[in-house]
């Protein structure tokens, strides 16, 4: 994770309330992350922390004051505000809360606040009873209307004394939001290269039935596969993707099919072909059971023997069908990597083929990293060093676009 919002300019509103004081923490653990942080406080803040706590931690100048005199870096409230990725302000006491709801800008906080275009995220911390006022439950319904995000409070003993919903989200909870938040912004600045195309992808393992309660299957998590599917959607592609089981929530923007076994799968996918691009990460069982069992397979003396029978490849028969779309296979290889991958390639009668040494650490199964190569139809290879499959995913779809304008330069199909 570290490094991941290298560059990003977080400032951080910091208002009067005992939680303060885990705004340090949330400043250390951005700054871990390598982001650039700017601490604003209220006079009220300054009463819970020093505002040298924050500037030792941000190692950047805290703004305390709307008319003090400007130090190291342009502290106009105009400038931080232009200058913000994001807006954070943990804790958020009612007060702020019912501020910003009322467009009020009287201190620098709040006057940043208005003058910035920032996704502004806020972290609630209150007294239990003020949390849940009418009025202050209004002024949060009017600020998520009108696009603020929360990172809601939790229960338990509060400052006060009273047991009840109203303690300031945990620091990493906090971080975890920005991430997201930050993430979906980078995302939105991929190129629309497949605006108005349509991509098919495969994901996840599959799941063969023995009996009611067991299922032969293998590692797949579907990581690799709604990665390429997040991306295509974010490069503006209808996104379809047709999901073996995992643990996964479909990407935004994206139509999840979910099926089980390899035959769902090859259903959903055959049962539309009409796609620009087709790209099958799916680790699909090569063989199923025989005989699928109605009631539980029961203990045996000794031995038991499963026979198995062929599934259908599916990427196969897509390859013997396709007209224009491009085709992209995956290759999970544990030896002879590129000769075995490249086979693939023929065989299926690919446009590329990704070829991933699953016996490699930071590649293949599971992990969010991968280490690839394509290999396209030409025979070209290029590999890549270990990157986080969003990056694989990027770069996968990068040259499926290429690859689509080099088999149709004026965009006719
Ligand atoms: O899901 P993750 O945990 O992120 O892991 C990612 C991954 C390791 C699953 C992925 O990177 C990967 O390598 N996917 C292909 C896995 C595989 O089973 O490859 P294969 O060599 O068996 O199959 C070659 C190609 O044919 C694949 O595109 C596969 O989707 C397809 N195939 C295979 C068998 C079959 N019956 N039907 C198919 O469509």
């Amino acid at each position: 994770m570290s490094g991941v919002l290298t560059g990003k300019n977080i400032v951080l509103g910091v208002t009067g309330g005992i939680a303060a004081y885990k705004s340090a923490d949330l400043v250390s653990r951005l700054k871990k992350l390598d982001a650039n942080v700017y601490v604003v406080m209220t006079a009220h803040a300054k009463a819970f922390v020093s505002p040298l706590t924050f500037q030792s931690l941000s190692q950047n100048y805290v703004v305390e004051d709307m008319f003090e005199a400007p130090r190291t870096w342009d502290v106009e409230h105009i400038a931080l505000a232009k200058l913000a990725d994001l807006y954070v302000i943990a804790p958020a006491s009612a007060n702020v809360l019912a501020k910003m709801a009322a467009g009020i800008a009287d201190d620098f906080l709040t006057t940043t606040i208005l003058a910035t275009q920032a996704p502004i995220l806020v972290a609630p911390a209150m007294n239990t009873q003020m949390y849940l006022s009418p009025l202050t439950q209004r002024n949060m319904k009017t600020l998520q209307d009108l696009g603020v995000g929360f990172v809601a409070p939790g229960s338990g003993r509060l400052a006060c004394g009273d047991e009840g919903i109203g303690k300031m989200a945990e620091p990493q909870q906090i971080v975890d939001e920005i991430v997201k938040l930050l993430a979906i912004e980078s995302e939105s600045d991929l190129p629309r290269l497949l605006e108005g195309k349509r991509v098919l992808i495969t994901a996840g393992p599959t799941r063969e039935a023995l009996d009611p309660v067991r299922y032969l299957t293998n590692h797949s998590t579907g990581k690799m596969g709604y990665a390429i599917a997040e991306a295509a959607a974010a490069m503006g592609a209808e996104t379809k993707l047709v999901s073996g089981p995992v643990e996964l929530s479909a990407p935004e923007g994206v139509q999840r099919v979910k099926v089980e076994s390899a035959r769902d799968m090859f259903e959903a996918v055959m049962c539309d072909l009409n796609y620009d691009i087709i790209i099958m990460t799916a680790a699909v069982a090569d063989y199923r059971p025989k005989t699928t069992q109605t009631q539980k397979i029961k203990k045996v003396e000794g031995d038991l023997t499963l026979e198995l029978t062929r599934n259908p490849d599916i990427l196969f028969e897509v390859g013997k069908v396709k007209t224009h779309q491009v085709l992209i296979g995956f290759a999970a290889e544990t030896e002879h990597v590129i000769e075995h991958a490249a086979a693939k390639l023929r065989k299926k009668n690919l446009d590329m083929i990704v070829a991933n040494d699953v016996t490699v650490a930071g590649a293949g199964f599971g992990s969010d990293t991968n280490v690839v190569t394509f290999i396209t139809s030409d025979g070209v290879q290029t590999a890549f060093d270990q990157m986080e499959k969003s990056e694989v995913a990027k770069a996968i779809l990068k040259k499926a676009a290429d690859l689509l304008s080099e088999a149709d330069p004026v965009g006719t199909s």
